[in-house]
């Protein structure tokens, strides 16, 4: 039988910090009946002064390394998908291996922004398959708050900050990833983006004036694009391993907006309660929201060995993926 990856252990971490829509009233021109009806969202987690990305992945790591009985040690490679790291230059993921003692592991981020939790599992289930990698951590984690323009009430009501984390070995049987797809339409970069502090714009008095660090989203239009292609890709990933819906056990989707995710779940025809829902408690946490709701749904006993999982995320780039897991 050829050797596939399965997770063998999750865990996540929000900030204590809850930041409620109540609370944003009192910042913007919004509403909580706004924000609620068009996004789903009712509060959002916020790091303190002084805790970074890095923190977050730590308390993720540790949780998900107890639940897959291993130690850092035992690590040999570490995967964080971020668009919000400690720093352009180390990887945060270097910065997790020293903070979790993973001195054998090779470490480095990636970034595919909300899809990167599934971009990284791509990559991680590749790296198991070759033999590469035996005992892998990938983590999503995200400070967005630091990244948010706070005067602009498009954006700054849905984001949050928060990690989720796997373990990833390789398997044997019946278990593990079945496949993973992964799309980019980079013509489109400029839907979601964060144009200053790089190479093209680099820091100066003048792109803080003009509020280039902070994130800039043409929402409605990529609101469109993201039920479109969500509903296409969960449909088409299903076919091609040959899975009916109806075996589907549960949806874990990116958690952007809540009709963003009853679209995809309608399209599958999925009731409610086969779908992994937490936008409401986090709002948007970008590559983590994907791998915070895997650990919920792991921890509530809501899958088990032999059910059928599909995963799926929406994001900037624009990128787009899915990853089918028997348990
Ligand atoms: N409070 C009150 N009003 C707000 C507001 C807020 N926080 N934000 C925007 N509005 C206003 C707009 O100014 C606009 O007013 P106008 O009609 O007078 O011009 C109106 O609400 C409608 O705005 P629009 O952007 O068309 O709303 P929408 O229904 O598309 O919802 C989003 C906005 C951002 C919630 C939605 O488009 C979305 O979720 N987009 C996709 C996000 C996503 O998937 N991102 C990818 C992953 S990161």
């Amino acid at each position: 039988m050829p050797l596939k990856s399965r997770i063998s252990g999750t865990g996540s971490y929000a900030p204590e910090n809850v930041l409620s829509n109540l609370d944003l009233e009192k910042k913007v021109d919004t509403s909580d009946e706004w924000i609620t009806e068009r996004t789903g969202i009712r509060e959002r987690r916020i790091v303190k002064k002084g805790q970074t990305t890095s923190d977050l992945c730590l308390e993720a790591s540790k949780k998900a390394l107890e639940a897959a009985s291993l130690a850092p040690k035992d690590l040999d490679m570490i995967i964080v998908a971020t668009m919000s790291g400690d720093m352009p230059m180390p990887s945060t993921a270097a910065i997790l291996q020293k903070k979790l003692g993973a001195k054998h592991a090779a470490a480095f981020d990636l970034n595919a922004a909300c899809s990167g939790f599934l971009f990284g599992l791509s990559v991680a289930d590749k790296f198991i398959r070759t033999g590469a990698s035996q005992k892998l951590l990938l983590v999503g984690a995200e400070v967005n708050s630091r990244f948010i323009d706070w005067k602009d009430r498009s954006t700054c009501v849905l984001f949050g900050d928060g990690a989720g984390a796997a373990v990833i070995e390789p398997a044997r049987g019946k278990s593990g990833i079945m496949s993973t797809e992964l799309h980019t339409d980079g013509s489109l970069w400029d839907y979601i983006c964060l144009p200053g502090g790089g190479s093209q714009h680099p820091p100066t008095a003048k792109t803080v004036r003009d509020r280039m660090h902070f994130i800039r989203m043409k929402g409605n239009e990529t609101f469109k694009v993201a039920v479109r292609t969500l509903e296409k890709l969960v449909v088409n990933t299903l076919k091609a391993n040959n899975v009916d819906p109806s075996q589907l056990a549960m949806l874990i989707p990116h958690q952007a907006n809540l009709r963003i995710i009853t679209a995809t779940a309608q399209r599958l025809k999925l009731p409610m309660n086969r779908v992994a829902v937490n936008v409401d408690r986090y709002g948007n946490t970008s590559s983590a929201s994907i791998p915070i709701a895997l650990d919920e749904v792991v921890r509530e006993g809501r899958i088990k060995t032999g059910d059928y999982v599909l995963l799926e995320a929406f994001g900037s780039g624009l990128t787009w993926a899915s990853a089918l897991i028997r348990w």
